[in-house]
């Protein structure tokens, strides 16, 4: 039989997708979502569907459902949102957190973050293990994600640890897929959104610096996988694509798998933009037996069809 499952962040892009999949596989689902950077459009599909319910709601304050299991999404996660009420994002984070984890403790559901490879700030270590504890500005203008983000799992552990909670601690690496707000000036949008309109595609910094995508489809199963894995196991753990990218690369692909005819330009590189970025996945393998599938290009090109259909 299926479960009852709530979706914090829902209506967002990874929320988006989990939805579908929750659904898909004959559970109930709860999408519960303030809209802040979320999208009735994602979700529209589902509103008809008798297992499917939306709540619009802030997770800044508490709420009461009965379910089975809870994934905490909700979070603004893109720099231009988080940093627009960068307050607002750190109240999301941790009162998001305690109000989550208060519910979970109440109905006994087990609950699961989507923890952020922002944790580990501009790291010293690379590529980044789970137990790498991080290199983090507690006063620039990330901080209020990266230290909000860090705060919640500081909360899942001492739940955990107090009153026996089920949790998982995921740490999600750069995903990218259809359904990415197109305005959040994430470097994946950004690029095929210029490339579609070839405008110029802006780079910040020399294009140097490195990153790994992760394309949605494998982070969902990776997710999935985590919520359902042994009571035991409750992370963290990386997910992600360790196969890395500078910056320059991905746009060079962008342009070609597009046919653009754009030009790449190059912008000072704003402050605190973490050099390098790749997730270990040794623990990932391990305990939930994944790794990413999809290659970079064939990711690209579905996120490219899905942008062909909002880019005017
Ligand atoms: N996409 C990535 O590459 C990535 C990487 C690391 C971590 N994450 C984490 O995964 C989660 C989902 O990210 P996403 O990429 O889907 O971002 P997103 O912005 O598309 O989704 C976040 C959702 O949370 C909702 N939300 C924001 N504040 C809220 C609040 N106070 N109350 C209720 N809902 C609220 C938004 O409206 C949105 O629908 C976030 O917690 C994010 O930090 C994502």
């Amino acid at each position: 039989m299926g479960k009852r499952i709530l979706v914090t962040g829902g209506a967002g892009f990874l929320g988006s997708h989990l939805c579908n999949r929750l659904l898909e596989e004959g559970n109930d689902v709860i999408c519960l979502d303030n809209l802040f950077t979320g999208n009735k459009d994602n979700i529209r599909h589902l509103l008809g569907n008798d297992y499917f319910e939306f709540i619009r709601h802030d997770v800044t304050e508490p709420i009461f459902l009965e379910v089975d299991q809870v994934y905490n999404l909700a979070c603004p996660a893109s720099p231009v949102h988080y940093q627009y009420n960068p307050i607002k994002t750190t109240k999301t984070s941790v009162l998001g957190a305690i109000n989550m984890l208060g519910l979970a403790k109440r109905v006994k559901a087990r609950i699961l973050q989507a923890s952020t490879s922002e944790v580990y700030g501009d790291p010293q270590v690379h590529p980044q293990p789970e137990d790498y504890r991080g290199c983090v500005n507690t006063m620039g203008i990330r901080s209020c994600y990266d230290e909000g983000k860090r705060v919640a799992e500081t909360l899942f552990y001492d739940y955990h640890r107090m009153h026996k909670l089920e949790i998982k601690v995921m740490r999600i690496f750069n995903t990218y897929g259809p359904n990415m707000n197109p305005n959040d000036g994430r470097v994946v949008s950004n690029f095929i959104v210029q490339a579609l309109n070839n405008e110029d595609i802006t780079i910040y910094g020399d294009g140097s610096q490195t990153r790994s995508f992760c394309y949605v489809d494998d982070l969902i199963e990776g997710m999935v996988r985590l919520m359902n894995s042994r009571a035991d196991f409750i992370g963290p753990v990386n997910i992600g694509n360790p196969g890395e990218f500078t910056i320059k690369q991905l746009a060079e692909l962008v342009v070609n798998l597009t046919g653009s005819s754009s030009k790449l330009i190059y912008k000072p590189l704003p402050s605190d933009d973490p050099l390098q970025r790749k997730p270990v996945i040794e623990i990932a393998k391990k305990e939930l037996d994944w790794e990413p599938t999809v290659p970079l290009e064939e990711g690209l090109k579905k996120t490219i069809e899905y942008f062909k259909t909002i880019v005017k």
